[in-house]
């Protein structure tokens, strides 16, 4: 396998490496570091990029001079390691003051405080040159069907993304928003909980041309959900601004498992789709291949170390089977006979008007059905051309 390059931008939320391990049953298993001390061993992991949240390297509450000395030391310390802030995004899920979400909570007194605090990390993200301002909803949501005007919620969050995305372009930054859905945890329901969803949204945005979507890995699949068709739903709509990669193994719990530790015959067609694109071209992703991933809890240092690695080397050995699997003989000939290639020709030919369609007795009145029904597909045995280069 090769070395990471920075033209791979891979990239790490620093919220992955520093969580120190607390959840719900118990204390943390790691020591807190300084933000600042995540970013050399990152770095040295193969990373080419960091993200954060205000709250990860700003302690909530801070005053200002702390809070620009603070955030002078962070971009100090990532120049250092030389790494890119690519992406800013807001904690509007962690303090108590947003247990009923920040755009959409029913108190319109903290909405209001939300939107303060998304814009004033927009001007940062700006600041810091980031092209990416992620927006994960977590606790826009409801436990209880009763206690939300859904009608009423998604006005409050379409005025909410509005906004920034209006003051956005008024500031004439070079930013886009990334919305990135999640079915459930830590609400009992997460409004946008799926890319589906997030795109209908978007279509109803007046400053839709500047949102997009962050789709995450295991977020899909905690939904039962194919996270390879959500991302290329995405691009066919071209809205992949942005992606969160990590491993999650069935319907249960927001795993955050390393990359390719979950589902890995789908983590593969998801590099696939990545790095080689559609088999018939159209839309392609080339922005940061992000990494949201936790170490668990088990892990020490060491252990958080190998685990970042791990992301990265999961992910390069999957792009260079995926680039084997493409330039395979076996695999374009399997392609054709499975019809890939005829997909993309057009149902009604240039030309044609649906009249001359209802007019061609070879489409329907002398199309014999059962002898279709009877064609070969292979489509199982190009599945085991994936298989035959993943393992064998
Ligand atoms: C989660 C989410 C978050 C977001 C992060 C950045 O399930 O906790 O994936 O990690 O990605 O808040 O927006
Ligand atoms: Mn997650
Ligand atoms: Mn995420």
């Amino acid at each position: 396998m090769r070395a990471a390059t920075p033209q791979d931008k891979f990239s790490f939320g620093l919220w992955t490496v520093a969580w120190a391990g607390k959840d719900q049953f118990g204390d943390a298993t790691r020591a807190e570091l300084d933000p600042g001390a995540y970013l050399a061993p990152l770095a040295e992991a193969g990373a080419w990029g960091v993200t954060f949240h205000d709250d990860d390297v700003v302690p909530f509450g801070s005053s200002d001079s702390e809070r620009e000395r603070i955030l002078g030391d962070f971009k100090k310390a990532s120049d250092a390691a030389g790494l890119v802030i690519e992406m800013v995004t807001t904690n509007t899920f962690s303090h108590p003051v947003f247990k009923d979400g920040g755009f959409t909570a029913n108190d319109r007194a903290v909405r209001r405080f939300g939107l303060r605090k998304v814009i004033r990390n927009v001007d940062l993200a700006a600041e810091l040159g980031a092209s990416t301002f992620v927006m994960w909803g977590g606790r826009e949501g409801a436990e209880y069907d009763g206690s939300k005007d859904v009608n009423a919620s998604l006005d409050r969050y379409r005025e909410g993304i509005d906004t920034v995305a209006g003051y956005i372009k008024e500031k004439g930054y070079d930013l886009r928003i990334a919305l990135e859905p999640k079915p459930n945890e830590p609400r009992g329901d997460i409004f946008l909980p799926t890319v589906g969803h997030a795109l209908g949204f978007i279509a109803e945005l007046e400053h839709g041309d500047i949102v997009g979507l962050n789709p995450e890995t295991g977020h899909e699949q905690m939904a039962g959900l194919n996270y390879t068709h959500g991302i290329a739903q995405a691009l066919w709509s071209g809205k992949l601004f942005h992606i969160d990669l990590n491993g999650q193994r069935s319907i249960k719990y927001d795993q955050d498992l390393v990359f390719g530790h979950g589902d890995l015959l789908s983590a593969f067609f998801t590099v696939d789709l990545v790095e080689n694109g559609f088999p018939n071209g159209g839309p392609t992703y080339d922005g940061p291949r992000h990494f949201d991933y936790k170490p668990s809890r088990t892990e020490n240092f060491d252990g958080v170390w190998a685990s970042a690695k791990a992301n990265i080397d999961t992910y390069l050995l999957l792009a260079e089977k995926a680039k084997a699997y493409r330039a395979d003989p076996r695999v374009q000939e399997a392609f054709e006979a499975a019809g890939l290639f005829e997909a993309a020709k057009p149902t009604i030919a240039e030309g044609e008007t649906l009249a001359d369609l209802l007019a061609d007795r070879s489409a329907y009145e002398d199309f014999d059905a059962d002898a279709s029904g009877a064609r070969e597909t292979n489509y199982v045995a190009l599945n085991q051309l994936a298989l035959d280069h993943l393992i064998g």
